[in-house]
Order: C-alpha cells, then sequence, then structure tokens
C-alpha cells in the first residue's frame, strides 16, 4: 500500500512539472466509442452531480458552479449533497442511475465505499466522473477531474521551508501537522507532498515535532472537521507547549482544519504566534489570513474545476475524444484513471485580491 502510495507520489512529481495549468499542456484519451462529433453541451441529457458535503463552502461552490455550466449548457442536473453520510450518497447515487442518468459526476465522501453503487452505474452503461475524490477499487470510474493534489501539498511544505528559512536558519524550529480524512484519496497527495519537502528538514532536527505525531493515522481528522482539528490541537498544546514551548509552525493541509488550529490557538496558547497552512481559500480563512491569523491557503478555482468536467460530459456524450493531461498517477487500485489535473495557486495576504476579488471569486464585501 505504502509503496504503492510512493510510486503514485513519484509519477505525480514527474507528471507536476509538466503540467501548466487547466487550459495547457493536455494529452488525451479516447472515450472508447466511435460516431457523431457534436460541440460539447449540444447533447441533452441527465446529469447527477453527486456532492460530500454543505458543510464546507468550497463544495457550496463546485456544486452550484456545476449546475449553472451544465444547465446552460442544456443538460438536466440532478444535484444532491449526503451531509458527509456514505449511506445518504450511495442512495442518492442509486436514485441518479434509476432516474435513467446519461453521467454521473461523483465528489466521493469515502473513495472507497462506492464499489457496488458503482458497478450498477457500469451494468446501467452510466459513464461516471470522479470530481476531485478518486473513488477507489472500482473499474467503472471512466475518467478523474481534480487540481494537482500532490502539488498542492509541496507548495505547503516550500512555504514553511521559504518562511522559516530552513537552508539557513539554525533552528530547531517546533512543528505540528494536520491532514485530512483517512477516505479521501487526495489527503494522502497532500500530506505525502508536503512531507517530501519537509522530511529532510525533520531528518536534520532543524523541525521538530513535539508531540511526535508524524504519521499519516497520527495526523488524519475525520471528515476534515474543524471541531476534530481544534480537539486535537488543543490536547497537544496542553500536553506539549504548555510552559512557554514556542510552536513556530502548524502544518494544516486545508483550511477547515486550519480553523480548528486557529481556535485552539487563540483560546489555549500565548506564545508568538506561528505559521499556518490552508488550502481552499474559504471566506472564513481569507478572513483569518487578513487578520494575520493564517499565513498562506491554496487556492483552487472551483469554476475552473467544474468548466472542465463540463467539457468532460459534453465530450463523453457527444462520444468524442476526452481531454486529459495525466494518464499515469492516479491508479484506484482497478487501474489508472485517465484524469485531467487543474493548477492549485499559492495565495497570501499579498495576492489575495488580484486572486479571489479582481477576478470575481468573491466580492470585497464577503470579506469584511
Ligand atoms: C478537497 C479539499 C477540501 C477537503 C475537505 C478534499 O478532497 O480536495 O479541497 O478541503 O476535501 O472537504
Amino acid at each position: 500500500m505504502r509503496k504503492k502510495i510512493l510510486g503514485a507520489l513519484l509519477s505525480v512529481a514527474m507528471v507536476a512539472s509538466l503540467l501548466v495549468g487547466c487550459s495547457g499542456g493536455a494529452a488525451s484519451s479516447s472515450s472508447g466509442a466511435s460516431g457523431s462529433a457534436e460541440s460539447a453541451g449540444g447533447d441533452k441529457g441527465l446529469v447527477g452531480v453527486a456532492m460530500p458535503t454543505k458543510d464546507l463552502q468550497r463544495w457550496n461552490q463546485d456544486g452550484a458552479n456545476m449546475k449553472s455550466e451544465l444547465e446552460a449548457a442544456g443538460y438536466e442536473v440532478d444535484l444532491q449533497y449526503a451531509s458527509n453520510d456514505v449511506a445518504t450518497q450511495v442512495s442518492q447515487i442509486e436514485n441518479m442511475i434509476s432516474a435513467g442518468a446519461d453521467v454521473l459526476v461523483v465528489a466521493s465522501i469515502d473513495g472507497s465505499s462506492l464499489g457496488t453503487v458503482m458497478s450498477q452505474a457500469k451494468e446501467a452503461g452510466i459513464p461516471v466522473i470522479a470530481y476531485d475524490r478518486l473513488i477507489m477499487d472500482s473499474d467503472a470510474v471512466s475518467y478523474y477531474a481534480t487540481f494537482d493534489n500532490y502539488m498542492v501539498g509541496t507548495k505547503q511544505g516550500q512555504y514553511i521551508v521559504d518562511t522559516l528559512d530552513l537552508e539557513n536558519a539554525a533552528g530547531p524550529f517546533n512543528m505540528e501537522l494536520f491532514t485530512g480524512d483517512p477516505g479521501d484519496n487526495n489527503a494522502n497527495f497532500f500530506f505525502g507532498g508536503a512531507m517530501d519537502v519537509l522530511n529532510p528538514y525533520i531528518e536534520s532536527g532543524k523541525l521538530v515535532v513535539q508531540s511526535g505525531q508524524k504519521e499519516f493515522a497520527d495526523v488524519a481528522t475525520a471528515n476534515w472537521s474543524s471541531e476534530e482539528a481544534q480537539k486535537r490541537m488543543e490536547n497537544i498544546l496542553s500536553s506539549y507547549y504548555a510552559g512557554g514551548t514556542q510552536l513556530d509552525v502548524v502544518m494544516c493541509s486545508n483550511d477547515s482544519t486550519a480553523l480548528g488550529v486557529t481556535n485552539a490557538l487563540a483560546a489555549n496558547y500565548t506564545g508568538n504566534y506561528p505559521i499556518i497552512t490552508g488550502q481552499d481559500c474559504d471566506i472564513a480563512n481569507v478572513k483569518n489570513m487578513i487578520a494575520g491569523k493564517q499565513s498562506m491557503s491554496i487556492f483552487k478555482d472551483t469554476r475552473t474545476l467544474a468548466s472542465q468536467v463540463v467539457k468532460m460530459v459534453g465530450q463523453i456524450l457527444a462520444k468524442e475524444t476526452v481531454e486529459v493531461n495525466d494518464t499515469e498517477t492516479y491508479d484506484n487500485g482497478k487501474g489508472v484513471v485517465p484524469s485531467y489535473l487543474c493548477e492549485p495557486v499559492f495565495a497570501d495576504v499579498n495576492n489575495y485580491k488580484e486572486l479571489l476579488i479582481d477576478s470575481g471569486y468573491y466580492k470585497e464585501a464577503d470579506l469584511q
């Protein structure tokens, strides 16, 4: 398993250097069917869109973007959210299959728990696009569209290295680690990318994890929950940082975990404020960046991903060649799933206006 992940991470690293974002460097893979070549969006049909939860801002944006873009392209859309409950998501997908969906777009809650319903989709001849998170152990997944998840992690790790000037500074610096849900394949890539950058400094003693919690299983956060992250950070603070020990960095794989960590620090920590990383540019976290309570985030423009998926849907239904740019990295246990990786972008207090406001992603008022 570990070997497999390492292998996957290595190949993603190689592919990462070839990518120039959502619009460039595309190879292609055939949808496996021949026939008429109507333009994308010309074929009307029913698209089932299964999203994990409304609790996190990003999935609301993803869902809304998918729905409006698909409808504008002439498709009927069945958009469902599953409150992070696997059984609910399974039954929502079953309903989409029986309603005669032409394509399914699925952002899974637990990538390994959809095998049976995926087989049903396959039997019914319905192509499946895994959205943002890979669906594991199933040969029914036709395509995968996501951001370069390994690159998200390396950008977070490199930010820590650069900000602490680890090449030159003597250290040691104290660091704690928070990643995501063990059922989310992305978490392996985020954490793996960050640790590939940070591990040499842990090994040389410049970075010290006082809690000793360094393995994925120790630092995972069920459901990416802010409350879970807050609880774990509170325990770490009282056990390892109570006597005035300085905490220098908290590597958080995303914004919901960063939020929990920030809340724990506000109530329980009086030392110099640590570097905190994140991902998603959620509104609460951008506000924290402006207030100096979170150092950086990763901007994954959900509009770009949605547009790419709408394009994929059109190409699949028109039986055209489907545009992908990675055919090596994402093996779901049944084979490599042809993927389209969009490029994640570094965000902090200096560039958030340009990235988020000028591009129309948020309004200035959203961040006040
Ligand atoms: C997504 C992240 C998100 C996390 C929690 C991951 O699969 O890629 O953007 O922060 O799930 O929802």
